[in-house]
């Protein structure tokens, strides 16, 4: 067994599969990572909570919470290695505590049900516009008229919903034959090109009017900018962008092997995952402000900008079409994360793979329809204030749902566990693992609750 699959894991007996190797891990994981978080959502966010002053809030967030919680995370697969229902019960009976802290892996499974339903839609987008990318579409456009490119091609109920149908098809598909190892090979073997395509596009940049102000926007902080949704969303962001808070990374970790020390592992993939955002959001801003556009124009923010890019470059249709096979790519690998956990989780009660897949691939479906239709026919629909059904099916399994289950990952790690359990599955030595037992209880646990708390309140 080499990357992420679980199919085998129906009982309660342990995973007795590992990584090939260190570097396996650190790939699988940061497969899971890169993905819309990064390409899409980061710019997106940065661009409507005031530039830098969100993305540095998002690196602190990243360090006192993201990090800490992913260890707890990876740990608690790697000293259950079990699915993470099992996983949880298993370690908490062994601890002497309470069995329904298996309910914690349910409410992961419904975290990753619900961020899967938009994460389909989204990647359809992609679809649309890489075969847009191919057949030269955008190469004789004017930028406002790929920027109304886009509001028409959400406005189409129709093409949204046929390509979040097929995206998730192919998900479901690699997931229900268990083919999921093999795509993330290949997936591993590309990876290093879409580095190489965001060079490409941060030295574009580079030439463009606009990259002086991109770095001012990303770099220098406007503390006036720093309200309470920015910091409810630089939260949640840094849980969704390294995947941590839905027991997908508990998965990874009961196939680690013994002999390799997470911390290290988790830093170069947090390293590897920040620096995507940060070419992406350097290209995108820069393009930005060279035209002159809105940096907080919303989900389309990527879709708009780089098509732009691309047509100024020469072999540009070329180039996008690659850009979103590498992105499609990565979405790919990351949805089928999200998909596989539920998938086997119903499979340990005794229900067939294939089976299992079609019900999830339906219920995510659905679930779906509002993001899909949320610029079309349901424009109007708003049940919170003024949140389109689109924001509210990505803020609450980003911005509280993974909050919250970080939260109860990070107590069980650090409260529930067993000391030397815990410690032997991080794999850093008793005095790493007393202080990162101190920070996730002192500043990690209090900081979340204070968020999350506050959010509430306001
Ligand atoms: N980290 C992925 C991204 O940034 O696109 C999203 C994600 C994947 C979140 C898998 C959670 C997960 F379990």
């Amino acid at each position: 067994m080499r990357h992420g699959a679980v199919e085998g894991m129906q009982d309660m007996s342990e995973v007795v599969e590992r990584w090939g190797s260190r570097r396996a891990f650190i790939i699988a994981v940061t497969g899971a990572a890169v993905g819309l978080g990064n390409i899409w959502r980061f710019p997106w966010m940065t661009g409507e909570n005031g530039g830098a002053a969100f993305l540095m809030l998002y690196v602190v967030f990243l360090v006192l919470l993201g990090l800490p919680v992913m260890i707890a995370e990876i740990m608690i697969g790697r000293a259950g290695r079990r699915t993470p229902i099992q996983a949880l019960t298993h370690l908490a009976r062994d601890a002497g505590k309470s069995r329904h802290w298996g309910w914690l892996g349910l409410f992961c499974g419904v975290t990753l049900f619900f961020i899967l339903s938009f994460y389909s839609v989204v990647s359809g987008w992609s679809i649309e516009y890489l075969v847009d990318a191919l057949s030269g579409h955008f190469a004789s456009q004017s930028p406002q008229e790929i920027g109304s490119a886009f509001d028409a091609f959400l406005a189409s109920p129709g093409r949204v919903l046929f390509n979040h149908t097929l995206f998730l098809f192919l998900t479901m598909s690699v997931v229900a034959l268990g083919v999921g190892g093999g795509l993330e090979r290949l997936n591993n073997l590309l990876m290093p090109l879409l580095y190489l395509l965001l060079v490409l596009l941060v030295g574009y940049a580079f030439t463009t009017s606009g990259f002086t102000a991109a770095l001012a926007w990303l770099f220098m902080p406007d503390l006036s900018a720093l309200t309470p949704m920015a910091i409810f969303n630089a939260m949640g962001h840094a849980f969704f962008t390294l995947a941590v808070g839905a027991g997908a990374l508990m998965t990874y970790g009961a196939y680690m092997p013994d002999d390799q020390s997470l911390p290290r592992a988790v830093v170069t993939v947090a390293i590897l995952d920040v620096a995507v955002a940060l070419m992406a959001g350097i290209a995108i801003f820069s393009i930005v402000f060279s035209q002159n556009m809105a940096p907080d124009s919303g989900p389309g923010l990527m879709f708009v900008t780089l098509p732009i890019a691309f047509a100024d470059l020469p072999g540009g249709a070329l180039w996008l079409g690659a850009f979103f096979v590498l992105l499609l790519l990565a979405t790919w690998t990351s949805s089928i994360n999200l998909a596989e956990p539920m998938v086997a989780m119903l499979g340990s009660l005794g229900m067939a793979r294939w089976l299992a897949a079609v019900l999830i691939g339906v219920g995510v479906w659905l679930m779906g329809l509002p993001s899909a239709l949320s610029f079309s026919i349901w424009s109007d629909v708003r049940p919170f204030g003024d949140m389109t059904l689109f924001d509210l099916a990505t803020t609450l399994p980003i911005d509280i749902m993974l909050p919250i289950g970080g939260l109860l990952i990070a107590f069980f790690a650090a409260w529930v566990m067993e000391g030397t359990r815990a410690s032997m599955a991080i794999g850093a030595g008793e005095r790493f693992y007393r202080h990162w037992r101190a920070v996730v209880r002192w500043v990690s646990i209090p900081l979340l609750v204070v968020v999350l708390v506050g959010f509430f309140l306001s």
